[in-house]
């Protein structure tokens, strides 16, 4: 395949990055664009030289378009993520996958041996800072991990004016928990390697709004480690978002910002930070533009285009995507019950 044709769906924020970042790539081209807000469909689709539509069944009909972007807000994930599956066309995927149990059972059944490629967008995978992260520990430089913990940071303001109001809606988001820690849980279950197992959780509600704005979660792990995670909305309407990381082995540690892009690593060669990252002549203000969302939206980007022209499995398949979004079901249960959980991971044997 000589470029890759891309459909992308919902033009809001994230599918802006998005395609901001693939026009850039020598291998794909923007062929079509597609959102229910007929101008921002029409400008957008001038901007990049695509065409512009406004239903995406029409969209997923065209043969021009190899790939489809879904970047819609997740109440409307299942639906068009149902009707691409029938296409064969390779799928990208925003994350929180789907909203119910139910919609979640019929995407692994739809997606079992499917022949195009998958992915699911947990774009903290490519950060510089994670894969120097991931590196140390695939090399062994913690010994067995044993805990992990890993916090958000963010103004709710600033989320709501990034994003719109739906994120905080219960029903067209699903709930910040699911909305957010979707990540959080996809980095611990990526970086122990380990199964989250159950959990238990406190949170706090918002006073004017129905949802919990911050919000201390455990998990038990399938290797007998643990974890916590922990996310509040209350920073000041001008700060950036954070989101760190520590993760615990028997033989060393690591303290992981991603959007900072800072790495320190402690273990038996003593303490170590930044290991790795100041290669080929690169400052630190080079490679800032890597940790930041924007950072891994793109390296992700790129790597997906890869998986298609190479023909290889993307790392971040539909079962990941389910198990970070079934650990956030657990949580409100633990929320709602409160008590430990058991997460539940579905089959998708059901129709
Ligand atoms: N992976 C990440 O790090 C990350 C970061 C931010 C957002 N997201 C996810 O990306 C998705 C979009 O978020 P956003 O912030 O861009 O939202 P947004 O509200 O800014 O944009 C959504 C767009 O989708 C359009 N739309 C809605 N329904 C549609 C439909 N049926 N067909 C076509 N277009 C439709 C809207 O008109 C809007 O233009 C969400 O699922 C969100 O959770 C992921």
């Amino acid at each position: 395949m000589d470029k890759v044709r891309i459909g992308l769906i919902g033009l809001g924020w994230m599918g802006q990055l998005h395609l901001q970042y693939l026009s850039e790539m020598e291998g794909c081209i923007i062929e079509a664009v597609c959102d229910v807000d007929e101008k921002r469909a029409g400008e957008t689709a001038e901007k990049y030289g695509a065409r512009a539509f406004t239903d995406y069944h029409l969209l997923l009909e065209e043969d021009a378009v190899d790939a489809v972007y879904i970047v819609t807000p997740q109440m409307y994930h299942f639906e068009i993520l149902k009707a691409a599956l029938l296409t064969g066309k390779h799928i990208l995927c925003e994350k929180p996958l789907v909203l119910t149990a139910e919609e979640l059972s019929k995407v692994r059944r739809l997606s079992r041996g499917y022949k195009g490629k998958i992915m699911v967008d947990f774009p903290q995978r490519f950060s510089v800072a994670t894969e120097e992260a991931m590196c140390e520990i695939k090399k062994g430089s913690l010994g067995k991990i044993q805990f992990m913990r890993g916090n958000f940071r963010f103004s709710m303001k600033r989320h709501a004016a990034l994003h719109g109001e739906w994120v905080f809606d219960r029903k067209r988001g699903g709930g910040l928990i699911l909305e957010s820690s979707v990540h959080l849980w996809d980095a611990v279950r990526y970086m122990t390697g380990q199964e989250v197992v159950s959990v238990g959780a406190v949170a706090h509600c918002h006073p004017d709004m129905d949802f919990e704005d911050s919000f201390f979660c455990i998990a038990n792990l399938s290797g007998g480690g643990i974890a916590s995670i922990d996310m509040n909305g209350w920073l000041p309407d001008n700060s950036d978002t954070d989101k760190r990381f520590e993760i615990v082995g028997d033989a060393g540690c690591i303290y992981l910002d991603e959007f900072r892009n800072y790495l320190t690593v402690k273990s038996e060669k003593g303490i170590e930070n930044n290991p790795g990252m100041f290669t080929d002549g690169m400052t630190h203000k080079d490679v800032m533009w890597h940790s930041a969302i924007a950072g891994g939206v793109k390296r992700l980007d790129e790597y997906f285009m890869r998986c298609i022209r190479l023909d290889e499995t993307p790392m971040i398949g539909i079962e990941d995507g389910a198990r970070a979004t079934e650990i956030t079901w657990a949580v409100y249960e633990a929320l709602r019950t409160g008590s430990i959980v058991k997460v539940n991971y579905g089959t998708g044997e059901s129709a």
